[in-house]
């Protein structure tokens, strides 16, 4: 089934050196892009014609969603930044291709990698195909099917060109396979963003805010707010809020915001009452805040992921998910707008009544290592 299988009997590590870009841009690629740097390096022990060149579109550009992963994750500096920061849509895309063309032509790559669904991943695959070079898409294949998310649109545009899919569930298998392209392309692989979990679960970090709400295992809510659909829109940001807080009663919320979120709270003047809106965390921080809660409230794609590897229950304010298995096989379910199902489910949560959940295939903590070891029998 598919070419990792293939790939493991065959060994075949082409002779001429390889050449990788890896591109990362915004804060979810940062967890994604950290293992496969540690199975690269670790290739590079037996192969040393393999070299890897990291480029930082600069996305993301805050200490708290770009610089502290990379400590964290002992991710090395990136060999580029292109500095290209925020803008509209067009704006941020436009100036990452720019950017990227000049990199790539300036320093060639047998392969380019991108991961996830930002602008970036779009962006410098448009750039590496029109430049003739090979894209290989790290989490290829899955689809919300909502074509209002940026990210479907980056999703759809990503692997409409991509040369070589790296996937996560058996049902972005499928759905490359419907739009056509060939099963020797695609690598059913894992998740990387789970090794990234897998590897660091021993060393997470007690966030300041435990000791000042005098937070106990099991008896707080974690909520994540930062799609513009969920918080754009001020007054539909304030009924989830009131709406949450109602149904958590005493447990306290704790509400780590995405600048975009912050942003809007602070223009209408909202204060929490038993949510405790508090800055973005690392990420030792937030997996720390994510395996003692009772449950999650989100509408992040990676910490639906992370919570099914937890078993912890999560409520996804969306109204679909690329990442179907988390309700099929884990803990998550969607709520939607539904106001009436989501105070209903915290009300479960806080009762214990949630489904425990299993842990999808192959999200084992060994994805990266696959990846390198797939990726070597590509013919470049
Ligand atoms: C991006 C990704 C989204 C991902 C999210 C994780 C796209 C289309 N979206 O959304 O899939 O879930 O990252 O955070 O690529 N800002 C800062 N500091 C920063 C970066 C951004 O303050 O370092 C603020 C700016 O006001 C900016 C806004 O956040 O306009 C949005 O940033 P942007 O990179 O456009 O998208 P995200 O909402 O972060």
């Amino acid at each position: 089934m598919f070419c990792v299988i293939l790939a493991k009997k065959i060994n075949f590590y082409p002779a001429k050196r390889v050449k990788l870009t890896l591109v990362a841009g915004a804060r979810p690629n940062f967890m994604k892009i950290a293992p496969i740097i540690r199975a690269i390096r670790q290739a590079q022990k037996q192969r040393t014609d393999l070299s890897y060149r990291l480029v930082h579109t600069g996305q993301h550009y805050d200490e708290k969603l770009s610089h502290i992963f990379f400590d964290e994750l002992a991710i090395p500096a990136p060999d580029a930044n292109l500095g290209v920061g925020s803008g509209s849509q067009a704006e941020q895309t436009a100036r990452i291709m720019i950017s990227f063309e000049k990199e790539l032509l300036e320093h060639p790559a047998d392969l380019v990698v991108v991961v996830g669904d930002v602008n970036s991943t779009m962006a410098c695959t448009i750039v590496a195909k029109k430049l003739n070079t090979a894209v290989a898409h790290v989490e290829g294949g899955i689809r919300s099917f909502d074509m209002g998310m940026p990210e479907e649109i980056n999703r759809m545009v990503t692997d409409s060109i991509a040369d070589y899919f790296f996937t996560t569930s058996e049902v972005a298998n499928a759905n490359l396979l419907k739009s056509g392209v060939e099963a020797s392309r695609i690598f059913f692989v894992g998740n990387t963003m789970i090794d990234t979990l897998v590897h660091n679960l021993h060393r997470t970090k007690q966030p300041a805010i435990w000791m000042e709400r005098s937070l106990e295992p099991q008896r707080y809510l974690l909520l994540t707010l930062h799609r513009p659909s969920n918080v754009d829109d001020a007054e539909r940001l304030m009924s989830l809020l009131a709406e949450i807080e109602e149904a958590a009663g005493e447990l306290p919320v704790i509400f780590p915001a995405h600048p975009r979120t912050r942003k809007v709270l602070a223009q209408c003047g909202w204060e929490g009452k038993n949510i405790y809106l508090i800055e973005p965390l690392s990420y030792l921080e937030f997996i720390y805040l994510v395996k003692h809660c009772r449950g999650v409230v989100t509408d992040s794609g990676g910490v639906q992921e992370e919570t099914t590897f937890l078993h912890v229950p999560c409520l996804t304010l969306r109204q679909n998910t690329e990442r179907p298995e988390t309700i099929a096989l884990g803990t998550n379910v969607l709520i939607g707008d539904d106001l009436v199902l989501l105070r209903e489910s915290i009300g479960k949560i806080i009762r214990g009544e949630w489904k425990t959940g299993a842990i999808p295939p192959l999200w084992d903590g060994k994805t990266a290592e696959r990846i390198i070891e797939a990726m070597l029998t590509i013919p470049l």
